[in-house]
């Protein structure tokens, strides 16, 4: 599974980067407004340390608007990914912007029917949100799950971006159905290293080694 960085922030990227980490970056409207960033700035400078897609979104509603917006976001880098929402005029953004050869990610699913009509027009990344559907008490897991039965059935090509991810488990449950792709904030990350019976198992593995009075280095 490909790991997405769901951040604006570039020193966080950048260390998740150096370790081979990250396989692409999103932002959105409201992590632009977190890092206090120029949106056109700060996304060519992730663009440039990031080898993947990175995913810029446009703010219009309407399809023209949204079109314009996103001709102007590509042209930061070869590697940018366009994100449009998942309305009609979305749709139909997505629609232009993938048949002059860019990358799309249709934001905001929270539905297989949206995420079917997204790959009918031609979406690269699809972006499901489980953590705001556990927010009403749905179950994301189980959209990812249904996307990815409809996407198989029918051979779509489309990227399933499992999106508004905030737990480890969610991260776990991802990759278990099947997503191509997750992104996660870099603390969600960062906490899937940890486990418990890890930081007892080293305690007392330290604690051991103090008794042998040895040195490796
Ligand atoms: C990424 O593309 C999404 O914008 C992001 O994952 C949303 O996460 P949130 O629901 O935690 O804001």
């Amino acid at each position: 599974m490909k790991f997405f960085v769901d951040t604006a922030e570039v020193d966080e990227i950048a260390e998740l980067n150096d370790l081979g980490m990250v396989d692409g970056v999103t932002t959105n409207p409201s992590l632009i407004m977190k890092s206090g960033r120029d949106i056109l700035e700060v996304t060519k400078e992730i663009a440039e340390m990031v080898d993947g897609p990175v995913s810029a979104e446009v703010v219009a509603t309407e399809a023209d608007q949204m079109i314009a917006e996103g001709r102007k976001l590509a042209k930061i880098a070869d590697n940018i990914a366009v994100k449009v929402p998942l309305t009609w005029d979305g749709l139909k953004a997505c629609n232009v912007l993938t048949n002059e050869g860019n990358m799309v990610n249709v934001t905001l699913c929270f539905s297989a029917n949206q995420a079917l009509l997204a790959a009918k027009a031609g979406a690269t990344f699809i972006s499901p949100f489980i953590g705001r559907l556990d927010d009403i008490n749905l179950d994301g897991m189980e959209l990812i799950a249904d996307i990815r039965q409809i996407y198989d059935n029918y051979g779509y090509e489309t990227q399933i971006l499992a999106a508004s991810i905030r737990t480890v488990n969610h991260a776990y449950q991802s990759a278990m159905v099947g997503s191509d792709v997750m992104t996660a904030p870099p603390k969600v990350i960062k906490a899937m290293a940890q486990h418990v019976l890890t930081d007892k198992g080293l305690a007392a593995f330290l604690a051991d080694w103090e008794k042998t009075g040895q040195n490796i280095l």
